[in-house]
């Protein structure tokens, strides 16, 4: 099932870059559930090219329309469909690319897997699949907010090439502050010079990297399903899945490697009364263990390259492997993907938590009535 993501809560997505709409079907949310299509459309906004002068200017509204599964606003319990018709395909950008492979793009490897692709607009490998997700992922938050009101889902911008952003606590940033600028960085100096980074790339013809953190705080403890579906599992293969990401980490990650067990194992606490919680004095596991979330924070960071496309001449082949000189036609591209790419990993973190969430609760029901 290439397409469709979870197992209890399921997020198919449909759709090529210059075909007719993209979209998603959504299928396993529960009946009764309030759906609010403004919020869904607000968080489409957060994703949509053209926002400002550091993403592409491709326009498109992606106004969305919901074609199934919702009543008066209420959920059915039957599959929601959620399409988003594409309006600003300028086919002509693309059309040297029939027989051309870019460098680093999917042009070559899809060929070669499915002996045809879409040449125009990149198909699938274009960023346009991710509508779907990010629908998915409104759906998600809003299910998983009517079951869970304590949880939050918040992502941004922590590096761009070697701009680094110092937030003191993390499970403290939210979403608002993370949206006061076009970046989506909350540490408004590096925002600063994260943006002089992305304004010279761009002028270089050129594109940059860098991470994004995602931190979900009011997880339930619980959510994970060992051995081939755990928590962080799961996490990685989603983020992984999202375009341009080349890695990931829990917790803190590859950091851990120059730690003794010493240093680095969370020690359990408590207060010792009846009701009182067991929590980790540190949180090095970044809320993950056994696969399993233990009620911390959670807490991920994913790395994206420096995008494909770029403005400079660079070597390649044709399907007929010549040489070629190939430089793209027109500048709509995003020379930082790192902003919009924030809504979509919130909206990878909250299907996997919609889905595990629904899980744990066939596991152990009881616990949750
Ligand atoms: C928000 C966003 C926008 C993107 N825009 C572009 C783009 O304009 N040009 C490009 O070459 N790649 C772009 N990409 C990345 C490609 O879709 C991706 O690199 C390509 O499908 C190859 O897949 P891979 O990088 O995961 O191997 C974008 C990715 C994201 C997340």
């Amino acid at each position: 099932m290439p397409n469709t993501f979870g197992h209890f809560f399921r997020v198919t997505t449909f759709g090529e870059s210059h075909g007719g709409a993209v979209g998603a079907v959504i299928d396993g949310c529960p009946p009764g559930i309030r759906l609010n299509a403004d919020k869904i459309q607000e968080w489409l906004n957060r994703r949509r090219p053209g926002q400002s002068h550091l993403t592409s200017p491709r326009q498109e509204p992606d106004q969305i329309e919901i074609l199934s599964g919702l009543e008066n606003s209420s959920t059915l319990g039957t599959p929601i469909c959620i399409m988003v018709r594409n309006r600003d395909q300028k086919s002509e950008h693309y059309s040297d690319l029939k027989s051309i492979y870019r460098p680093s793009h999917a042009d070559f490897t899809t060929e070669m897997k499915y002996g045809i692709r879409a040449a125009s607009g990149g198909g699938r490998a274009s960023a346009r699949e991710t509508i779907g997700r990010v629908a998915g992922g409104a759906v998600a938050e809003q299910m998983l907010k009517a079951m869970i009101p304590e949880l939050t889902v918040t992502a941004w911008v922590d590096s761009v090439a070697s701009v680094q952003a110092t937030i003191n606590d993390h499970t403290k940033v939210t979403r608002k502050q993370v949206e006061k600028s076009p970046l989506r960085c909350p540490d408004s100096k590096a925002a600063k010079a994260m943006e002089q980074v992305i304004l010279q790339a761009k002028d270089d013809g050129d594109s940059v990297g860098g991470t994004i953190r995602c931190v979900i705080t009011g997880c339930p403890i619980g959510l994970g399903d060992p051995v081939f579906d755990k928590l962080e599992a799961d996490f990685a293969k989603a983020m992984l899945s999202l375009p341009a990401t080349k890695g990931f980490e829990v917790g803190i990650g590859f950091a851990a490697t120059a730690l003794r067990g010493s240093q680095h194992n969370d020690a359990f606490v408590s207060s010792g009364k009846k009701n009182a919680a067991i929590r980790t004095a540190t949180n090095h596991s970044g809320g993950i263990q056994g696969g399993i979330s233990n009620g911390e924070p959670i807490l991920l960071r994913i790395a994206f390259k420096p995008v494909a496309t770029i403005f400079k001449p660079q070597e390649t082949v044709d399907s007929q492997k010549k040489r070629v000189l190939f430089k793209p036609q027109a500048g709509r591209h995003d020379p930082c993907v790192l902003p919009r790419a924030v809504p979509m990993v919130e909206s990878m973190a909250l299907i996997v938590l919609a889905d595990h969430f629904l899980r744990q609760v066939a596991v152990r029901p009881a616990i949750y009535r």
